[in-house]
């Protein structure tokens, strides 16, 4: 941990994730195209999607992740931020009418609806490609590190990815399915862009081999939680997003009840937090800041 993490995270762990999450906010702000031209519909949705108030979950625990490996911070803002640009085009795309068909995202009209579903397309295409631009441009990175960073990434994205893991929910979260594909389901549109994170956080530093699984367990685990917690958010009336998007979906929240998946979620958690004991040995401020975001 850096002298300069240590010191902050003593004066309070909520002032701290508060920090965090302005640098992130402000790089994000900084790294996406202006909005200076008001015919630059694009840019105008670029920054509507991506800097609306969301959790800011992956950017944080990627910070969390690499400081508790000793890297260095500089690097991991941008990768932080290139990441949320990646989960804010996976949200523009998800909610359009053709996947999910979602009116309020992050408290908000959807970006479809205000800009248009051509805009929409259009600015989650850019989001994209700008996440691999900044992971390219990062300062000072070893050439083997960053190639090994834009290929998770592409990975974690691609055909055998996040956009496996919406093919799967879109099509065959219509017919029954069994808890293990669901589960599978979830992986892949959750789970991998958290084991990037955690892939990313390790190439960053000087950790050993050995915890490289570690946190790629960790963040399997993770990734079901966020899905979960994600699936009672479907029936919550507090939730900052539309109630009743899974209607008619085989959700493991529809397959088994929402006492058994609050059950699953603990359990996920339980083992997410073993996995955080053994690589960081003993972790405390990645464990406090999950139990916050699922309180
Ligand atoms: C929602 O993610 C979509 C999922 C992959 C579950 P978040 O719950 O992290 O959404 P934001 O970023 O806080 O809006
Ligand atoms: C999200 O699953 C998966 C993504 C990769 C975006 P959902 O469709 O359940 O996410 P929300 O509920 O719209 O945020
Ligand atoms: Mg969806
Ligand atoms: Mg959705
Ligand atoms: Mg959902």
């Amino acid at each position: 941990m850096t002298a300069y993490a240590t010191a902050a995270i003593d004066s309070g762990f909520t002032e701290h994730l508060m920090q965090l999450r302005a640098a992130v906010d402000g790089r994000l702000d900084e790294l996406l195209p202006a909005a200076s031209n008001e015919r630059d519909l694009v840019a105008a949705a670029i920054r509507d999607g991506a800097l609306a108030p969301g959790k800011r979950m992956r950017p944080l625990l990627l910070l969390l992740a690499a400081d508790g490996l000793g890297a260095d911070q500089r690097p991991a803002l941008d990768l932080a931020c290139a990441i949320e640009m990646v989960h804010a085009a996976s949200l523009i795309l998800d909610d359009m009418p053709c996947m999910d068909n979602a009116q309020l995202r992050r408290g908000k009209p959807t970006v479809h609806l205000t800009f248009g579903e051509d805009i929409a397309i259009l600015a989650a295409v850019a989001l994209l490609s700008r996440a691999f631009g900044v992971v390219a441009s990062i300062d000072g990175l070893r050439p083997l590190v960053r190639t090994q960073l834009v290929e998770v990434l592409a990975n974690t994205i691609g055909s055998q990815g996040l956009v496996k893991g919406q093919l799967q929910d879109l099509r065959d979260g219509k017919h029954a399915r069994t808890e293990e594909e669901i589960a599978a389901t979830n992986n892949l549109k959750t789970g991998v862009l958290f084991g990037a994170i955690m892939d990313m956080a390790y190439l960053l530093s000087d950790a050993p081999k050995p915890v490289r699984g570690v946190l790629q367990r960790f963040a399997v685990e993770l990734g079901h939680a966020v899905q979960l917690f994600d699936d009672l958010q479907d029936i919550n009336p507090n939730s900052d997003k539309d109630q009743g998007k899974d209607d008619g979906k085989s959700t493991l929240l529809a397959l088994c009840g929402e006492q058994k998946v609050r059950e699953r979620l603990d359990g996920h958690l339980a083992r997410a937090q073993i996995c955080l004991d053994e690589a960081y040995r003993g972790d405390v401020y990645i464990g406090r800041f999950l139990r916050m975001l699922f309180g």
